[in-house]
């Protein structure tokens, strides 16, 4: 079988102490949606941190559309084609949704109206509010800008780490449906997400994390039917 389009495989590191990650493996397909779920202090976070390059791996590897990227700065990942929206601290809250717009195109040195006008076409609410200061919006439309700054690098693969943190179930909706389109256009995600039923139901691929270390690994459909991962990591 052809190695996936994205991989980090079997990473083991942390920040300088002891190990978080213990032989993790995360992988996505071309186009696919690959889900994360699992306890808080999981080590989720730390697994996305060290596929896009900021946590140095003492085992394993990250390879990339067929190339082995492990040792490439995040900077280098970005312009190989990978997007990378953190947790927290995902947008400049002082400078404009267009300005943060801008920021995500600072790889780009062609003319970039062209993905800023699908970027306001997938999230209109922020072509409305382009000269608001990012700070001034609302949770949800925070997390609209952070996807659209990720996504004016036109990457291959998207990676989202917790993008319906804090938001109400309606627009937790509405952003997995922007998800799902974005995956529809050819774009691979990688997220992770606390909202664990409904992020393996749009899942291709879920990964159950914990500590540090691959528990379940199944399709989203499959992970949602066995008894024991809906038991202990779904709430029944
Ligand atoms: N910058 C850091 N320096 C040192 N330790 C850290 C750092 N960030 C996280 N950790 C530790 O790594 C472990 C895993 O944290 P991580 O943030 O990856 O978990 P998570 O699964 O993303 O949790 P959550 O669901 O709360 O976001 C925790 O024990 C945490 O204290
Ligand atoms: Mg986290």
């Amino acid at each position: 079988m052809a190695e996936p389009f994205l991989i980090g495989e079997t990473m083991t590191g942390g920040y300088g102490g002891a190990d978080i990650l213990h032989g993790c493996t995360l992988a996505v397909e071309r186009g696919e949606i690959a889900v994360i779920v699992g306890p808080n202090g999981a080590g989720k976070s730390t697994a996305m941190k060290a596929v896009f390059g900021m946590l140095k791996l003492r085992a394993g590897r990250v390879r990339f559309d067929g190339e082995d990227i492990t040792a490439l700065s995040p900077q280098d990942r970005v312009v190989r084609g990978m997007g990378f929206v953190p947790q927290t601290q995902n947008i400049f809250t002082s400078m404009s949704v267009e300005e943060n717009l801008e920021m995500g195109a600072f790889i780009r040195r062609d003319d970039f109206r062209d993905t800023m006008a699908q970027v306001y076409d997938l999230f209109p609410i922020l072509k409305e509010k382009r000269n608001q200061p990012a700070g001034e919006l609302s949770g949800g439309q925070r997390q609209q800008v952070a996807v659209g700054r990720a996504l004016m690098t036109r990457p291959k693969v998207l990676m989202l780490d917790e993008p319906t943190a804090g938001v109400s179930p309606i627009v937790m909706d509405e952003l997995f449906d922007r998800i799902i389109e974005i995956a529809r256009s050819g774009i691979s995600i990688l997220m992770v997400e606390q909202n664990a039923r409904q992020a393996l139901e749009i899942a291709d691929k879920g990964y159950v994390l914990v500590q540090g270390a691959n528990r379940f690994t199944d399709t989203g459909k499959a992970l949602m039917a066995d008894p024991e991962v809906r038991r202990s990591f779904l709430g029944g």
